[in-house]
């Protein structure tokens, strides 16, 4: 039986941005990589098309969109008036190797099984010196203990997305992260319109069923940049 929630339902709440925050975490993103005019530009897991049609609209962007669902598919082609949308899947990209010059993916690898195989294909067809550009929701499962900056610790478990494992997959993929923001606000709010509607928090996004006896984990919304260098590229090649 599929699992996996129904982004379609929760876009119909939260509209065509299916995450916290909508387009604040994506616009600072574009600020702060200052991705050049013609740059080529995939999100992987699209979902509605709500970063594409912003992208479309702020910047001259070569864009690719991809995503396993049909019917957000079939949603975010209503948006968009250039861009290219894919059928598929974030752990076999049907791109060559270098396609891209930045890479969105937001808030789905927490939904996936093996993120291992999506990172190490979003290294594959990334250039050298490319962007990823990950945000995504995070389950800390001992609230309170935060690091020296006063972000969370890298813990977590029951197939929650944990923090040392993005971190330790994306050393071994050859990406130096220059960027970790956490925004603690925009998940609160994004939670209390989902309760507000009568929904629940999709699974993986920490509010899976309690453990041992204790509530489930705190949420933990965080925005990722990193690049990769042409040397790793070399390096994985060989
Ligand atoms: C939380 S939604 C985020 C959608 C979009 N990135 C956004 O922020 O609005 C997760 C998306 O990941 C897609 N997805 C889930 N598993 C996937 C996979 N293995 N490959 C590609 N897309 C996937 C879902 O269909 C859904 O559109």
């Amino acid at each position: 039986m599929d699992r996996s929630p129904n982004w379609q339902k929760i876009s119909r709440i939260v509209g065509p941005c299916i995450r916290p925050g909508g387009h604040l975490l994506t616009e600072r993103a574009l600020e702060l990589c200052s991705i050049p005019p013609g740059s080529r530009i995939a999100d992987i897991g699209c979902g509605a098309g709500g970063t594409l049609e912003y992208l479309e609209r702020t910047g001259d962007y070569s864009l690719v969109g991809l995503d396993c669902s049909e019917s957000l598919l079939r949603n975010a082609t209503t948006r968009l008036k250039t861009g290219c949308l894919i059928q598929s899947r974030a752990e076999l990209l049907p791109f060559k190797q270098g396609a891209f010059d930045a890479l969105f993916c937001e808030c789905v690898l927490s939904t996936l099984v093996d993120r291992t195989t999506a990172l190490g294909e979003f290294a594959r067809v990334i250039d050298g010196n490319g962007f990823l550009i990950v945000s995504d929701v995070l389950a800390q499962d001992h609230p309170g203990q935060t690091g020296l900056g006063g972000e969370s610790q890298c813990i977590s478990t029951n197939g929650f997305l944990a923090k040392s494992e993005i971190l330790e997959l994306l050393k071994r993929f050859g990406f130096s992260i220059f960027l970790w923001e956490e925004h603690e606000r925009l998940a609160k709010e994004f939670a209390a319109r989902m309760i507000l509607a009568g929904a629940g928090l999709p699974d993986g996004w920490g509010c899976g069923p309690k453990q041992n006896g204790k509530n489930p984990v705190r949420l933990i919304y965080f925005l990722l940049l990193a690049r990769k260098s042409a040397i790793a590229v070399q390096s994985i090649e060989n």
